[in-house]
């Protein structure tokens, strides 16, 4: 069967990334995060000092950004792909509060951008993947087959990601996370560069009331409809 471009979209922490992996590994395809992308390069700036009083050292950043290497290896215990920031699996560092709050205005950065859309038109030149984020459907892969655009509300975002992070065993205030939720949907939304948006023929998902089982049946039923009809 033809091998295509899945490109799904949405605010954070709304369950895009547990149904594009659950696709991607059901369909046989190649998952990227882009997402742990950006979240890669925030860590590697708070490691290195590039995050100052005044902010983001804007000009060191550009100037290292040559020097940072982001891969991804499938993790035999999970199933899933793992998170490599120069050699070193980072996967669980990424995750950690500190670098949600500081990532959206790594993210808005145009030439952190730029490099990562290179990086990520690359992964998906042989097509036969399933690529998360804000832009995929916009920006990294317009001509993408199926393009999904995934909402929930805030509050349920909010307390998802809190229920996530105490499952972990890591310190979480569910007040202190809504607002980092709303902070990033309006910094996503509002950034000069590709800000976040649904592509005009992306599908639309509100998943605040589905279970991860019933969205993931959704995303299944989308695939196989454009596949079957297209064969
Ligand atoms: O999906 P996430 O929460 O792991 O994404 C982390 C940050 O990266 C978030 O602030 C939005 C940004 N991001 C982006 O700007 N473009 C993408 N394609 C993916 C994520």
């Amino acid at each position: 069967m033809k091998k295509i471009t899945i490109a799904i979209d949405g605010f954070s922490s709304c369950g895009k990334s547990t149904m594009a992996k659950d696709l991607a590994k059901e369909i046989g395809y190649i998952y990227i995060d882009s997402g742990a992308m950006y979240r890669a390069v925030t860590l590697y700036s708070l490691q290195q000092g590039i995050f100052g009083a005044d902010g983001i050292d804007e000009v060191r950043l550009q100037q290292e950004m040559e020097q940072i290497h982001i891969s991804f290896q499938l993790n035999a215990t999970t199933g899933r792909p793992d998170t490599y920031l120069n050699g070193v699996n980072v996967e669980q560092q990424i995750r950690t509060m500190e670098v949600s709050s500081h990532v959206s205005p790594i993210a808005a950065l145009p030439f952190v951008r730029e490099a990562m859309v290179k990086q990520q038109q690359e992964m998906g030149k042989a097509k036969g993947i399933v690529m998360d984020g804000r832009d995929i459907g916009t920006t990294v892969f317009p001509d993408a087959e199926l393009k999904i655009f995934v909402t929930a509300s805030p509050e349920i975002r909010a307390q998802r990601r809190y229920d996530e992070l105490k499952a972990k065993g890591e310190q979480a205030n569910l007040q202190e996370i809504l607002e980092n939720v709303k902070q990033r949907d309006y910094i996503d939304q509002h950034r000069e560069t590709s800000p976040l948006r649904k592509a005009d023929d992306a599908l639309l998902l509100d998943n605040s009331q589905l279970t991860i089982a019933e969205q993931k049946e959704w995303l299944y039923q989308q695939f196989n409809r454009l596949t079957q009809s297209d064969c």
